[in-house]
């Protein structure tokens, strides 16, 4: 069975995917991964962004793999580690641009489909009950106040930081500018935009915690197994 997670950035979509994963034993795919590994690629390559061809040629070309072997994790662009570098601000603010060109969409959306081919999966991204997995066997569409989401963000940087901590509002502050921007980005972009597909089960996460999330999507999905 396919679980799809789709929802702005923040909204604890990475979180619960993984919980619900290792709870059923499925293998997760991380979409945005996928899309910011081709944006830190190319940037870091000298690609002109602007140019939509050269951005679709890196996409085409690169082998992301995901390496769950031991410990932490992580993501893989032609075998080198790539799993700090994909969540930066820097790679934060780049990633929408590339992930709104068509023809990087279809180049993943190809890795994507192979990715569940045989097996279980929960992925999460933006277009998986709408474009990727359109006959998925659970539709989740998450969401959550914009302000909570953008302080899940910053703590997720700062392990161990107290929510609270003065220290961390000015990131806190520009983080909610950066998902606010990505969110309209994302959500306004012609090909494959954020949305919930008409049959997801709407889930406002913002005063649940991570567990009774979890909780309510796997009964979801044991009624659909
Ligand atoms: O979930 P995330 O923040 O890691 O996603 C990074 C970016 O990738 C996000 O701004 C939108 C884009 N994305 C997308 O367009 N389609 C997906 N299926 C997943 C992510």
């Amino acid at each position: 069975m396919i679980i799809a997670i789709d929802g702005p950035a923040g909204s604890g979509k990475s979180t619960i995917a993984d919980l619900l994963a290792e709870r059923f034993g499925y293998s997760k795919l991380d979409t945005g991964a996928m899309y910011r590994t081709v944006a830190y690629v190319s940037s870091a390559r000298g690609v002109d962004l602007d140019d939509e061809e050269s951005v679709v040629d890196v996409a085409r070309a690169l082998d992301i793999a995901f390496d769950d072997a031991g410990g932490a994790p992580r993501v893989l662009a032609d075998g080198a580690d790539v799993t700090r570098e994909i969540r930066t601000p820097a790679t934060d603010r780049i990633v929408s641009k590339v992930s709104a060109y068509p023809g990087v969409r279809r180049a993943l959306l190809a890795c994507q489909r192979a990715f569940a081919v045989g097996r279980d999966v929960v992925a999460e991204g933006r277009d998986i009950g709408t474009v990727v997995f359109p006959d998925a066997g659970l539709k989740v569409f998450l969401t959550a106040d914009p302000a909570v989401r953008a302080r899940r963000r910053v703590l997720q940087r700062h392990p161990g930081a107290a929510a609270d901590d003065p220290a961390l509002s000015a990131e806190i502050e520009s983080t909610l500018a950066d998902l606010v921007r990505r969110d309209r980005l994302d959500a306004s972009r012609a090909e494959a935009p954020l949305r919930a597909a008409d049959d997801a089960v709407r889930i406002d996460s913002t005063s649940h915690t991570v567990d009774e999330i979890v909780d309510m999507i796997a009964s979801l999905a044991e009624d659909r197994r």
